[in-house]
């Protein structure tokens, strides 16, 4: 009986027509049908009361499967019929027939995929608050009240004083006073901004922090763990490059730009033409949040790096336009399968 079960869900795979579906029903169900033959030709006179008890339960059931399997391999055959056939032409972009099974969002895979990445390298990963204090944000960040470097991140305030954090270095400090040192972790998050939207500018956007702090840690630390990283995301060789960048908090700073994948470097929206992607933000800390985390510069040092992860994910897959990820448009999400 499971060679029979076994040779019906290969011959049912391969059925394509409705015609296809028939030739199996009488195979399997027909008058000289498998199953049919099975029943008749075991003769049950040999057999005890519990065995016939038990072969006439599984054909029973073994029916019944074959049943199901048929009549629902009929209904697909008659949708793929009705999708190719007729006077329309085989379209091979409409998506599958298959039954839909739902997808994560493209920001949850790449989310998930970096957990990966960087447990494998020994990070912890940490999750902090939505809504920070002034202090977490900015002031533990070297960034005083009156210092410009605030206008760089057009900042929601709430009325009670406290601000949607604008990226994820508001967990840096922290993460440092939780934890201490040495730590290896990284803190992705969702990041608010008051921007003028466009193809790549959204007021709700996802960054992934990370922060090492040991003995001895220096830049070369920082470039090894960050080409692990987009070798290991992009499964490819991509081309980076990296220059100076200010960033209160770290000394020395840098921008690691990665070349557009979109366009591969001759220039697109996404890139606002340059052919480069700002794409990982990142530094040595500054001893100074090193002091306001407790810990000694002088016996530590450590660095950090904000990845720009919706823009990471619009890299990856392709997407053109951020504000597709927040647009709830099916069609967008429907796009991305699974694959973990
Ligand atoms: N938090 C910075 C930003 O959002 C990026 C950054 C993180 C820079 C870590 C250096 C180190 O712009």
């Amino acid at each position: 009986m499971e060679t029979i079960r076994q040779q019906l869900i290969t011959d049912l795979s391969g059925a394509k027509t409705p015609q296809d579906v028939e030739n199996a029903r009488v195979k399997y169900l027909g008058r000289k049908g498998l199953i049919t033959l099975a029943a008749k030709e075991t003769d049950f006179s040999k057999l005890t009361a519990e065995e016939k008890k038990s072969f006439g339960s599984r054909l029973n059931e073994l029916k019944n499967f074959a049943a199901e399997q048929l009549a629902a391999a009929a209904e697909s055959a008659k949708q793929f019929g009705a999708a190719v056939g007729g006077t329309r032409k085989l379209d091979l972009t409409v998506p599958g027939l298959s039954r839909r099974l739902g997808a994560l969002h493209p920001i949850t895979t790449t989310l998930v995929e970096l957990h990966q990445i960087f447990q494998g390298m020994g990070f912890m990963v940490l999750q902090g608050p939505d809504i920070e204090t002034e202090y977490y944000n900015f002031e533990s960040l070297n960034i005083p009240n009156d210092h410009p470097a605030r206008d760089m991140q057009d900042t929601f305030w709430l009325t009670n004083g406290m601000v949607m954090k604008t990226h994820t270095s508001a967990n840096q400090v922290r993460a440092l006073e939780r934890f201490g040192a040495p730590i290896r972790a990284i803190f992705p998050g969702r990041c608010f901004r008051y921007e003028a939207m466009d193809a790549s500018h959204e007021n709700t956007f996802y960054q992934c922090e990370g922060l090492v702090v040991d003995k001895n840690i220096s830049v070369a630390n920082l470039i090894a763990v960050m080409k692990t990283l987009l070798g290991e995301v992009f499964h490819r060789e991509v081309k980076v490059r990296l220059r100076p960048g200010f960033f209160p908090f770290v000394e020395p700073g840098f921008e690691l730009d990665l070349n557009c994948l979109i366009c591969g470097g001759t220039g697109c929206p996404t890139c606002k033409e340059s052919g480069w992607i700002e794409l990982i933000p990142c530094g040595l800390i500054h001893p100074r949040v090193l002091e306001y985390g407790k810990i000694d510069p002088n016996e530590y040092s450590g660095f950090a790096f904000g990845l720009g992860l919706t823009r990471l994910a619009m890299m990856k897959y392709g997407v053109r336009d951020i504000r597709l990820f927040n647009s709830g448009d099916v069609r967008f999400y429907e796009q991305f399968v699974a694959v973990m």
